[in-house]
């Protein structure tokens, strides 16, 4: 069963959690937690208990007060909010168990009006949509699967600039979760060589302005080999491969959501340059030899540059071919 869309005021239970989880690993005494949120000990101790009913880890010593050990992975509000620090993404969330897609449903409420920032997560997707008519695969309980409803500023032609942004956001909430990852053009996060995760843009536009963007990320957070299929094995990976160690899904979708914020207010402020210099940095497609199979062409040749419309340059013999979208397959490195 989905469970219900939650944008409400926080209750006091999420509010004890948050005070918790601002605190790190330090206790923080009920008295403190008493007089910060104007409740009575008694109710303090009565929403911990609750907390520790919803699968919360909470040590509790006497004179120290309350310290949070550990948090249920799970991506419910409850877990979510007391984490997220943005001013706009993800101040409104929908978390579901399962939906087709949750770009299905970030578009269905971008049509509907929701407002800039609004985030869809949900722990399955039974029809995950990948570029190019893929599909994602999306195993519960383990990853990733996130949309959110973006309203930029922008004429249409400036559109594939945001997906860019979102892959160094990307690139940085992997990296800063302990994986050394880099971007394969135009917005693929790899690995050792192999997929960790994807943006998937699809947007609605007026003639001189877009309407609204809905921005899928899929990440793999915690699939182990054998949650991909056979064929899929060689190619993908996840952080929890990577670094040894499962990844707390909460904190990683609280991350990405933050450096996804910042990266989209330096776009606002400063346009494509810096965006452009960012994925330059974390890309690991220049400089390599490449096969492109883009709009019914191939072409092979040395990547060069990502020039200022966020098109691929390549080098093909004397020629210098522009590549607006394709999929990239990356020789060796040189
Ligand atoms: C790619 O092919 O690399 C893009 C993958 C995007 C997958 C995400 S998961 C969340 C959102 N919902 C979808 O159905 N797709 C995107």
């Amino acid at each position: 069963m989905p469970r219900m869309p939650e944008t409400g005021q926080p209750g006091s239970e999420e509010l004890v959690l948050g005070f918790l989880a601002e605190a790190g690993d330090e206790f923080v005494s009920g008295g403190a937690i008493s007089d910060k949120l104007g409740l009575s000990r008694a109710a303090v101790w009565k929403h911990v208990e609750q907390l520790r009913a919803h699968g919360y880890r909470i040590d509790a010593a006497p004179a120290r007060g309350y310290r949070l050990r550990e948090i249920p992975d799970r991506l419910t509000p409850l877990e979510l909010r007391p984490l997220i620090a943005t001013r706009d993404l993800g101040q409104v969330l929908h978390c579901f168990d399962e939906v087709t897609s949750t770009n299905d449903v970030a578009r269905t409420l971008a049509e509907d009006e929701a407002g800039h920032g609004e985030v869809v997560i949900a722990e399955r997707q039974t029809a995950g949509r990948g570029r190019r008519g893929r599909a994602w695969v999306s195993p519960p309980g383990r990853n990733l699967y996130l949309s959110a409803v973006l309203r930029p500023d922008l004429p249409p032609q400036r559109a594939p600039e945001i997906t860019l942004v979102a892959s160094v956001a990307l690139c940085d909430a992997v990296r800063q979760a302990g994986v050394e990852a880099g971007i394969k053009w135009p917005n693929d996060l790899l690995a050792s060589g192999r997929k960790l995760a994807g943006v998937l843009t699809e947007l609605a536009s007026e003639p001189d302005r877009v309407d609204w963007v809905v921005l899928g990320i899929g990440v793999n957070l915690n699939a182990r080999p054998e949650d991909f299929p056979p064929e899929l094995r060689a190619e993908a990976t996840s952080v929890a491969i990577e670094r040894g160690q499962p990844a707390p899904r909460a904190l990683f979708a609280a991350a990405l959501l933050k450096a996804l914020e910042d990266w989209l207010d330096r776009h606002a402020d400063g346009g494509f340059g810096p965006v452009r210099e960012a994925w330059r940095e974390r890309s690991v497609t220049l400089g390599r030899e490449v096969q492109i199979s883009a709009d019914g062409r191939d072409i092979a040749g040395v990547a060069e540059d990502l020039d200022e419309s966020g098109a691929l340059l390549v080098r093909a013999g004397k020629r210098l071919e522009r590549v607006l979208s394709g999929d990239v397959v990356l020789a060796r490195a040189r």
